[in-house]
């Protein structure tokens, strides 16, 4: 492809002799005629080859180390299907994710349950389905769980520390930091208290901790303080109690490419330094080096994934400074909520046209009441009414994080794999918008 301002292709996206975008073999501009816009499309190869990545980089250093999918980047039964055939576990955060896994037929001896608040509907539908760990945030939570384990039930828990390590990404997506609301705080003596309890706790069986400190992280320094954290508080743990921790879940969190300036870490890299800092630090504190989890979501699926748009107006518009040509397509907030929620940046392709530069400037927005931009600095070539435009890296926490805003269907999303393409979630109708409402 003629390489513009900042464009580069992702997985198993080329440009083929049309011109047009391929992803997965499939022409991007037959896609949008069969299945409408806007449209997620989702490499099959790009995530099958994350999730092997993922496994080869830890099993090559540590034998020990299980996967889990953060399901809260993008679930839908296929994504469970694909991810249990990779032989990744899966971390659930909700009643509706676990609901989707389990009906998915997702191994429930491979679940695991997060979240802040976890109803005692969602405890008991935990509970039912015999799920690994539940991962205790609070101590209401812990005396909600108790509570509605009867007779000689017993449930795996694991117990998530907040371990004051200030990741370097946007506040809104981190989470270990001192004033998270997230997981038992070292400061305050919760987390040890939290222990203390659920060593106590017959109907409790204790699995070992886990922390998060937050998403989109490329400076592998703060994943290896937390696993620092993390065992100096194991090795505290075992001193006053005996129990030493056999597994520690050190989190997600690992960046992806959105732009041409991101530089996120190989996986490799990263778990190098993840099991390097684990190893170097149960020295430091003479524990015994215990199994070790890892839960990424947006580095699995985000690459994997993009968005097909229609642009349905282009407007000259006398801004201050350029772009002043906005391009209004037929998705945005409701369909991806990040680019307003957090400044997130996207980089986007001419799908019909996209062996042209991408040398012309212009302002990507969205169809809704708000003023919503999808990328603020879009390069492109010359764009017309009717073009078909490609966000890439949106395969995590937009499709999740989409909703109905103006009352527009969600679009429906497409597995592309060697020439074909699966529909996965089919589009909403207006039908469905309204299939609650009451007169
Ligand atoms: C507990 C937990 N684990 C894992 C993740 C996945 O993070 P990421 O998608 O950045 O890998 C999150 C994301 O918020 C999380 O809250």
């Amino acid at each position: 492809m003629a390489k513009g301002e900042g464009v580069f292709l992702l997985g198993t996206q080329s440009v083929n002799a049309q011109g047009h975008l391929e992803i997965g073999g499939c022409d991007a501009v037959s896609l949008a005629e069969q299945f409408g816009t806007p449209l997620y499309v989702l490499d099959e190869t790009a995530l099958r080859t994350r999730c092997r990545e993922y496994r080869q980089a830890f099993h090559t250093l540590k034998s020990d180390v299980q996967i889990l999918y953060a399901g809260k980047a993008a679930l839908n039964l296929a994504i469970c299907q694909i991810v249990a055939e990779e032989g990744l576990g899966l971390d659930v955060a909700s009643g509706g994710e676990l609901y989707t896994a389990l009906q998915a037929g997702f191994p429930p001896d491979r679940i695991h349950f997060h979240g802040v608040y976890k109803t005692h509907a969602e405890l008991q539908m935990a509970i039912d389905a015999g799920i690994h760990a539940i991962v205790l945030d609070n101590f209401a939570e812990m005396e909600r769980l108790c509570a509605l384990l009867s007779g000689n039930k017993r449930q795996g828990v694991m117990i998530r520390i907040a371990p004051e390590v200030e990741a370097n990404t946007h506040p809104l997506i981190r989470t270990g930091q001192r004033d998270s609301k997230f997981g038992f705080h070292l400061l305050t003596g919760d987390a040890f208290e939290a222990t203390r309890r659920v060593l106590q706790e017959q109907r409790l069986q204790l699995l070992g901790f886990h922390c998060h400190i937050g998403s989109q992280i490329s400076d592998l320094n703060a994943f290896a303080a937390a696993a620092e954290v993390m065992v100096a508080f194991a090795a505290e743990v075992r001193r006053a109690t005996g129990f030493a921790a056999a597994c520690l879940n050190l989190g997600g969190g690992l960046s992806v490419r959105y732009t041409a300036e991101d530089q996120p870490p190989a996986i490799a890299e990263y778990a190098k330094v993840v099991v390097d800092a684990l190893r170097a630090a149960c020295d430091r504190y003479h524990f015994p080096e215990p199994a070790l989890m890892v839960e990424p979501g947006r580095s699995l699926i985000a690459e994997a994934g993009c968005t097909l748009y229609r642009v349905g107006a282009i407007k000259r518009v006398p801004a201050m400074e350029p772009p002043d040509i906005y391009l209004i397509v037929d998705g945005g907030m409701s369909d991806n909520p990040r680019p307003q929620m957090y400044g997130a940046s996207y980089t986007a392709i001419l799908a019909n046209r996209a062996h042209l530069p991408h040398d012309r400037l212009y302002r990507l927005l969205g169809k809704h009441c708000e003023t919503d931009p999808i990328i603020e600095q879009a390069w492109l070539p010359e764009v017309h009414e009717g073009d078909l435009i490609a966000v890439l890296t949106t395969g995590a926490y937009a499709y999740s994080m989409s909703s109905n805003y103006n009352r527009y269907p969600r679009p429906a999303m497409v597995l592309v794999h060697q020439g074909t393409a699966r529909l996965i979630v089919e589009r909403e109708r207006f039908q469905d918008v309204m299939r609650y409402d009451k007169m």
